[in-house]
């Protein structure tokens, strides 16, 4: 949807024309003597609407007002989380209806982050999924959107901040709700090479000889099984100069889990074409990075395979040998996303990272700790668990920090390889984190498991675009001092990575 920023005080909404007008109230709302103030007062008065987030009330035609229809909607206390429900809200009683445009104001002057939220609900409630639908189902005629602030200016950085991120999120959502056979591997490539169109993007694909020629032992173990090649995707975005260290960004890109030899019951096993979110992630963030132009750089990498049941696949009890050349049995197959991370992290240590981040819908048990509220979040340093926790909070998309005692570590002990791929059933979030870590002990350290709040199961079945909230906020905090605009075009990175020996051919 487009969305533009406008001036609108009360008097001014009442005056427009529009074909919807949504007005958000807060609790306490005290009415002036325009048209507007009068019908949400009259409507409080009457008991017909409460200023409870979330609340509407909608009505079509309003005396005084130049509006067709109006929506009265209640944000609680005003705050962004309660801003962005009620925005949700009314844009599903719109979407469907007659309206082809929608302007938003507030009644009382916005919070902060308010504006932030509503542009982003705003982006998030209009998105649907068509790809794979064909055309059974007409589009809404609800594109266009205005948000009326009180002051454009104050309003203007956190708006352009909130419809980069929705672009992020919106590519995230739309790779993520992919089928499987139309999110391979080669296509995941392929929209990460097209985000390199953008200035201050580079893009380099490694396939399977070149991922072998590496010797990444333990991702090749996990693609074996499949008639789709394997791609290893480096993402390289440059908005500081070469000798600023970038942070690393590594998502897990199972186009499908189907377990392996190990494998899954056939209940609700579509749904493991969402386990590519971490990498739909990845590149969600770069494409906010390509319209917010942040003063940093980043590195993105993805290693994506599927993980199939064959003749050729690997077996439970076989030893690989990873990149970092520890040896790993694989007592379970259907423990394949920390085999393709355990890699990636090793190849991350090549550009000398601030911080590596990796996001993995990697456990089932991470489900059963924190359901699809909080991402789960485990970090080598506290100091940044502390940035990403707090960057969760103000993004509306929060994580919760888990432990990672070495003593958690003991059933990964095994006689036949430096560690086991699998630990057991108690704690198996952290189990999971626990390996991985091994192969993080070169830098600052996050992971994030993903698995319950990357996409909704039942009849909201989706991808939810999370945590590219989180991501971007925490890597827009990074920019301290912002360099004048001129000095922040960004360059196009160097090819071949810090010390990358590694001759990348195209593939895609
Ligand atoms: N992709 C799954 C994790 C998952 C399962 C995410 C269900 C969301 C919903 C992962 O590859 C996996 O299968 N993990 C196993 C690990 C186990 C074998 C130690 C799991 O969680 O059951
Ligand atoms: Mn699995
Ligand atoms: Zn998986």
């Amino acid at each position: 949807m487009d969305v533009e920023l406008a001036r609108l005080d009360l008097p001014a909404a009442a005056a427009r024309r529009t074909p919807a007008l949504l007005v958000l109230v807060a609790d306490g709302f005290a009415p002036g003597d325009d048209a507007l103030s009068a019908w949400i007062a009259k409507a409080r008065a009457s008991g017909d609407f409460k200023t409870e987030a979330g609340r509407l009330l909608h009505s079509y035609g309003a005396a005084g007002l130049a509006a067709e229809r109006l929506l009265l909607a209640g944000v609680g206390d005003g705050g962004a989380a309660a801003v962005r429900k009620a925005v949700t809200a009314a844009v599903a009683a719109l979407r469907g209806g007659g309206a082809a445009a929608l302007t938003l104001c507030f009644a009382q002057a916005p919070g902060a982050r308010a504006v932030q939220a509503a542009t982003q609900a705003l982006q998030d409630a209009s998105y649907r999924y068509q790809a794979t639908r064909g055309k059974a189902e007409p589009p809404s005629r609800l594109r266009r959107a205005t948000v009326g602030v009180p002051e454009v200016a104050a309003a203007r950085a956190e708006f352009a901040r909130a419809l980069g991120t929705a672009q992020g999120v919106t590519l995230a959502r739309e790779w993520a709700n992919r089928p499987a056979n139309h999110a391979t591997p080669a296509l995941l490539a392929g929209a990460a090479r097209a985000l390199a169109k953008h200035p201050g993007i580079d893009c380099q694909v490694l396939g399977p000889k070149e991922v072998a020629k590496l010797g990444m032992g333990a991702f090749e173990a996990v693609a074996r099984g499949s008639g789709e090649e394997l791609r290893f995707i480096v993402l390289r975005y440059g908005g500081a100069p070469k000798s600023a260290a970038p942070v690393v960004l590594v998502g897990k890109g199972i186009t499908f889990d189907t377990g392996g030899i190990s494998i899954k019951p056939a209940a609700a096993m579509d749904e493991m074409k969402f386990d590519m979110c971490g990498a739909a992630s990845v590149l969600g963030v770069f494409r906010a990075l390509a319209e917010l132009k942040p003063a940093i750089n980043v590195v993105g990498l993805v290693p994506a395979c599927e993980n199939m049941p064959d003749g050729r696949a690997i077996k439970p009890g076989d030893v690989v040998t990873s990149l970092s050349g520890q040896t790993i049995e694989i007592l379970n197959t259907d423990a394949e996303g920390r085999l393709v991370l355990c890699d990636a992290l090793t190849y991350a240590e090549r550009f000398k990272p601030r911080a590596v981040i990796d996001i993995a819908t990697l456990t089932g048990a991470c489900v059963i700790a924190l359901g699809g509220v909080r991402s789960g979040l485990f970090a080598s340093s506290d100091a940044l668990a502390g940035a990403l926790q707090a960057a969760g909070e103000r993004a509306l998309d929060p994580c919760w920090r888990l432990p990672l005692d070495d003593e958690y570590a003991e059933g990964l002990k095994t006689n036949f390889a430096d560690v086991a791929n699998v630990g057991g059933r108690p704690a198996g979030a952290v189990t999971a984190a626990k390996f991985l870590q091994r192969f993080a002990g070169a830098f600052d350290w996050a992971h994030l498991d993903i698995a319950g709040t990357a996409w909704k199961g039942g009849a909201a079945k989706g991808a939810t675009g999370r945590p590219v909230g989180l991501l971007v906020e925490y890597l827009l905090g990074l920019v301290e001092a912002p360099a004048p605009a001129a000095a922040r075009t960004p360059r196009k990175p160097v090819k071949g990575g810090a010390k990358s020996k590694t001759k990348a051919k195209a593939k895609a």
